[in-house]
């Protein structure tokens, strides 16, 4: 898929499909000589977010699609009303697009009134809209379905410059997500830590991107032991992943982020229960958003630093498995008792996290598919943000926000502390049955030396009857780190 702008004549378009606003729509259609079905398009969807009707005609374009602005039905004009019906309409146009047989489509964003935002945030709504509709994983189909005509979006717009530049984030975005999406939508007999470590390799290294895969020996070697005590029940080696992007000057302290990799949780000994058990092939599905984010921001050649770790590891019960009431020791030289072998992420990503240290980072942010007590808290529509550096939290919160995923901050309080002491260890890796994400964030605290954010993503990072990969928060991710460009340039926050 290609994105790319388009100024001058709409009518006069050089293209198959053409998607405008209902406001746009009288305009283009008499050139067009389609007086009388644009009006008929009109009325069909008159004053619907999401409704979108069909015009066709011979020549080029062969069709238009109208697409209704403003729900009436919605909230009265409440804040953000204006964007949430915009990306419906969005979507419902993506979606049309996408089933249409029409190689190539042109988007009039500037018929679009959405309050508050400009052209370049409407061109990366609709092109993110149209990268989500035409992602399919069929990779397992013995009979291929039939998969979008659609080769490339064009965005029409006067303001040649901000869309030029929503061109190439979204383009940029589009490739990080399909990446992420396709790793975690694999299955875990496919998808194990040694197939992350190959897929990164083939499809991140570059000049100015390394990967680097760390191994059990090595693992053991930097004393690993709470990582290395989540994979001993498995047959398949841990991997941890390091993509280490350079777009910023060689003394810029670079942006970690750390994903969760567990490529398949069966709860290890403290074993799940079968419900559902399939769902936790998703559990690597931070490690794929890190990933995907680092190699959208070098698509855009982004003018920073990051280094994208993904701690993968499969989690199994066996013979040598971590047992409930083991004692094992961090890199960190903390010691963990782990009264439960199903928290099982904490315990990769604390050493993880220490390991970070080495990158000397401005920030940290770890990304996990981490509690059950985040879907109950929160839902699938905003990831639970805690965070030790305020400037941190709402640089994140700001990027989640524009780029509609969405972070809620979650409280850090000593009180929660408490509930990680052990009778034995320095701490154990569970809290009780109260606030679960939260005491995972406090385990996971006091592994971290640095400004950092920890984004618990249980309900964000699939969805749908089928279960598909979402791969949240790859877009909020890439966002915070475009601005963080801007950020360091006025020398302010994280
Ligand atoms: N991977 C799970 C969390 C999860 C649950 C992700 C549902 C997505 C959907 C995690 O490793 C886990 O098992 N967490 C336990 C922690 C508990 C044992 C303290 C949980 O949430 O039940
Ligand atoms: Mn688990
Ligand atoms: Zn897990």
């Amino acid at each position: 898929m290609r994105y790319t702008t388009k100024t001058g004549a709409l009518p006069a378009a050089n293209t198959a499909c053409v998607v405008v606003s209902r406001s746009a729509a009288p305009e283009i259609a008499a050139p067009l000589g389609v007086e009388r079905e644009v009006e008929l398009a009109l009325a069909h969807t008159k004053g619907a977010a999401g409704a979108v009707a069909r015009v066709l005609r011979d020549g080029k374009p062969s069709l238009l699609l109208v697409v209704g602005g403003e729900d009436p039905k919605g909230q009265k004009a409440s804040q953000g009303r204006g964007e949430r019906d915009f990306r419906k309409s969005m979507s419902a146009a993506a979606r049309a697009l996408a089933s249409a047989n029409v190689a190539d489509a042109t988007i009039a964003v500037d018929g679009f009134d959405v309050p508050g935002q400009d052209a370049y945030w409407k061109a990366r709504a609709a092109l993110a809209a149209v990268s989500d509709a035409a992602y399919r994983f069929t990779a397992y189909k013995s009979k291929k379905p039939e998969t979008p005509k659609l080769r490339r979006v064009s965005v029409h717009a006067g303001d040649r410059a901000g869309v030029a530049k929503a061109v190439r984030h979204a383009q940029a975005l589009r490739a990080g997500l399909a990446f992420a999406k396709d790793l975690a939508n694999q299955p875990p007999n496919v998808c194990d830590p040694a197939f992350i470590a190959e897929q990164t390799t083939r499809h991140l290294a570059a000049d100015n991107l390394t990967v680097q895969v760390v191994d059990e020996e090595q693992m053991a070697e930097l004393g690993m032991g709470a990582y290395l005590s989540v994979t001993r029940g498995s047959d398949k080696p841990a991997k941890m992943i390091i993509a280490d992007y350079r777009g910023g000057g060689d003394g810029t302290a670079p942006t970690v982020l750390i994903g969760k990799g567990i490529t398949f949780d069966t709860g290890g000994i403290n074993l799940k229960s079968s419900a559902g058990m399939g769902e936790m092939k998703f559990d690597m599905c931070g490690a794929a958003a890190v990933l995907g984010a680092v190699k959208a921001a070098a698509e855009a050649k982004a003018a920073i630093n990051v280094v994208a770790i993904a701690a993968a590891a499969e989690n199994m019960p066996g013979g040598r498995a971590s047992r409930p009431s083991d004692i094992v020791t961090t890199m960190s030289g903390k010691t963990v008792e782990i009264l439960n072998t199903d928290a099982e992420g904490r315990l990769v990503l604390c050493d993880a996290l220490t390991f970070a240290e080495r990158f000397k980072p401005r920030a940290v942010v770890d990304v996990a598919t981490l509690t059950g007590a985040q879907v109950t808290a929160l839902g699938s529509h905003a990831s639970a943000l805690y965070a030790n550096d305020d400037d941190l939290a709402a640089a994140l919160v700001g990027a989640g926000e524009r780029a509609h995923d969405r972070f809620w901050r979650m409280p850090l309080w000593d009180d929660y502390q408490d509930a990680l002491k052990s009778e034995f260890a320095d701490m154990k890796n569970i809290g009780g049955r109260a606030a679960g994400s939260i005491t995972a964030a406090c385990f996971l605290s006091r592994f971290a030396k640095y400004p950092w954010a920890h984004l618990d993503i249980a309900g964000a990072a699939y969805a749908g009857g089928g279960k598909r990969a979402t791969g949240r928060p790859t877009a909020a991710l890439f966002e915070y780190l475009l601005e963080s460009t801007t950020r360091a340039a006025a020398g302010a926050g994280r």
